[in-house]
């Protein structure tokens, strides 16, 4: 595998590019058009300064990991990648298109990969071009951080095409993990409970947000609270996940909490709309309860 394809070039997009290209691979990096794929690779740009400023890195080699990372504005120029790892928006209707659009450019020996957190890998894959060379590759937030990726197999993926991504995922040095197409996967099955408990303790008057955040980080040595951590995340997807594994599973145990939907309804997203359950607005998050 040489030519690694990355389509997004958001955080986790410009995150998953960034960490293939310090591995060596050739990254061609795509976003709706040519200027957000630019402006991807010089968010990933900053991100080398910062590390090499951190002796983290050297210049040279943070300049020969960005010079191999190529911005593109059409799916068409995704033709020589080996595999492609699809980090667009997590709507369905927006994956699938892409995936028909790429589809039309690859190779028949490339493989796709998509970071979704919660969509079914073997429906995601009715969109593929072979659903045996589909399956989920799913990095964390902020990857050049986070040392897992968990790897999600369709009904249709071949071994083949497992065993060439898990060598990839190895060779970015990170653990992989196998969860088989189970809403949340592993990490979200147990995390999002975790953040949605949080939420109804605090709906019920149990403890202040600063208080179950410190109780959390301290007392379970957790690098983040959950509010903090919910924030991070996005709101938004934390609701969206939860909703996944409430409906697909069934069980009343994930139903969402009405605190957190009230959140997402007002429009408090987290750290991208600078409100959530801080308010990001000033030189400390301050809490909104
Ligand atoms: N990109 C690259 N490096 C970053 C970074 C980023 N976006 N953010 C932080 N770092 C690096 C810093 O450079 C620093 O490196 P050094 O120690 O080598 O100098 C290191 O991470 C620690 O950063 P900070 O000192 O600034 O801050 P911190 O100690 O508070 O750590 C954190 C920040 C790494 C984000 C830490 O708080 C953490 O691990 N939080 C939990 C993150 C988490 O749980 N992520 C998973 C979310 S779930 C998900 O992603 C999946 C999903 O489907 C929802």
């Amino acid at each position: 595998m040489k030519t690694v394809g990355v389509i997004g070039a958001g955080q986790m997009g410009a995150g998953i590019a960034q960490v293939a290209a310090q591995a060596g691979y050739a990254v061609l990096l795509s976003d709706v058009d040519q200027a957000r794929a630019e402006a991807g690779k010089a968010g990933i740009a900053k991100q080398f300064a910062r590390a090499v400023e951190k002796e983290k890195v050297t210049a040279a080699d943070a300049e020969a990991a960005l010079g191999r990372i190529t911005p593109i504005g059409d799916l068409a120029g995704m033709a020589p990648c080996d595999l492609v790892i699809e980090a667009a928006t997590e709507r369905e209707a927006i994956k699938r298109q892409i995936f028909e659009t790429v589809g039309k450019a690859l190779g028949g020996e490339a493989i796709l990969a998509s970071n979704t957190s919660s969509i079914p890998i073997t429906r995601l894959a009715q969109a593929a071009p072979d659903p045996a060379r589909f399956m989920g590759v799913h990095f964390f937030n902020p990857v050049p951080v986070m040392g897992l990726i968990e790897l999600i197999r369709g009904l249709a993926t071949s071994d083949a095409t497992v065993a060439a991504v898990e060598a990839f995922g190895q060779s970015l040095g990170k653990r992989i993990v196998h969860a088989n197409d189970a809403p949340g996967f592993i990490v979200n099955r147990v995390l999002m409970p975790m953040l949605n408990e949080a939420c109804f303790a605090l709906g019920e008057g149990v403890a202040t947000i600063p208080d179950i955040d410190a109780a959390c980080q301290l007392g379970l040595n957790h690098p983040m609270g959950p509010f903090t951590l919910a924030d991070f995340i996005g709101l938004d997807t934390c609701l969206e996940i939860t909703r996944v594994l409430f409906e697909g599973t069934g069980d009343p145990k994930f139903r969402p909490a009405p605190l957190l939907v009230k959140y997402v309804e007002a429009g408090w997203y987290g750290r991208k709309t600078k409100r959530g359950f801080y308010d990001y607005s000033g030189a400390e998050p301050v809490p909104t309860r």
